[in-house]
């Protein structure tokens, strides 16, 4: 299995993400959750996370507190989204598991200065805070990632939070672009993917036909982020985008993309946050990331139901 470091801002769908990969010690062994800033506040992502290990019966995963602000900007949260706590639908009751003294940013480069080089995957599903943060201040961990596959931005989908920018990039387009330039092998699975990644009535039937707890949330979940959507975009379903991160690592099959350069916009007030991807090569800039457009939906939602009735 492959070592992960799952960095989230919980979120319903950071939620499934959690549980996919909870669910998946055969392909994935998770080192540590570290929480940041980004749906809500800080204090509610940590809570969250904590919540979601007990879901899923892995109270001894260890859950890091990080970064409660963006490198150089005020936060910008989305309970339109996610709702007050950022988990609102199912009734939850408050974790008991403790929350790891160490900060997540400290987790993060002595996890990498520990184990051998190239063999640890970060997973970011929120903004690129903690990320950022830990190349800054421990450059030397940067060559020892084995690869960050991320959820962030839109191209030809455009925006979610402006019509130029995805919510997770947005809110951290400082620490966006310093994980873009790392250097480090990405692969990002924009808006264009999680956008084919659609809920319907019958997929989320399934998960509350399996008849467990974990299940049934997401069940409830699924039906408070329809709801939403609905009103918005008068979709049949809603985007269960961070999953697609955690897929990737277990069916890459699933997927398509391309290999090509993506840059960030950091000054355009208008465009802030935007991941400028050339799609059709027009520059001659080196690809830094592969680029996901396309996804298997109905064995996406196969592989989360199966997986996650396990717990
Ligand atoms: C991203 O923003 C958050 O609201 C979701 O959890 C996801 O990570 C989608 O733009
Ligand atoms: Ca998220």
């Amino acid at each position: 299995p492959r070592k992960i470091i799952i960095d989230t801002d919980p979120g319903q769908d950071d939620a499934v993400a959690i549980l996919l990969a909870l669910a998946s010690p055969e392909d994935v062994t998770v080192l540590g959750i570290t929480a940041v800033a980004g749906n809500v506040p800080l204090p509610l992502t940590e809570r969250n996370a904590r919540i979601i290990c007990e879901l899923a019966g892995k109270p001894q995963t260890p859950v890091y507190a990080g970064c409660d602000a963006p490198l150089k900007r005020k936060l910008v949260t989305a309970e339109h989204v996610h709702g007050k706590t950022g988990l609102d639908g199912p009734v939850l009751a408050e974790p008991t598991m403790a929350l790891q003294p160490t900060h997540a940013v400290d987790f993060i480069i002595d996890t990498l200065r520990r184990e051998p080089a190239h063999s640890v995957t970060i997973c970011p599903l929120g903004p690129l805070t903690n990320i950022a943060t830990a190349f800054l201040r421990a450059p030397d961990i940067i060559a020892r990632v084995q690869q960050i596959v991320l959820m962030g931005g839109a191209y030809f989908e455009v925006g979610n939070i402006t019509p130029a920018a995805e919510f997770n990039i947005y809110v951290d387009p400082e620490a966006a672009d310093i994980v873009f330039k790392s250097g480090v092998p990405l692969v990002v699975m924009p808006l264009d993917v999680t956008h084919k990644a659609l809920t319907n009535r019958a997929r989320i039937e399934a998960f509350r036909n399996v008849g467990t707890e974990p299940c049934r949330m997401v069940a409830e979940w699924t039906d408070f982020f329809e709801r939403f959507d609905m009103q918005k975009y008068g979709s049949e379903g809603a985007p269960l985008h961070d999953p697609c991160v955690i897929a990737y690592l277990i069916r890459p099959d699933l997927f398509t993309g391309r290999h090509i350069n993506v840059e960030i916009e950091t000054q355009s007030e208008l465009t802030l946050g935007m991941t400028v991807a050339d799609w059709w090569g027009v520059t001659d800039r080196p690809a830094n990331a592969l680029f996901i457009g396309d996804l298997d939906a109905e064995g996406f939602y196969t592989l989360l139901t199966e997986r996650i009735a396990r717990l």
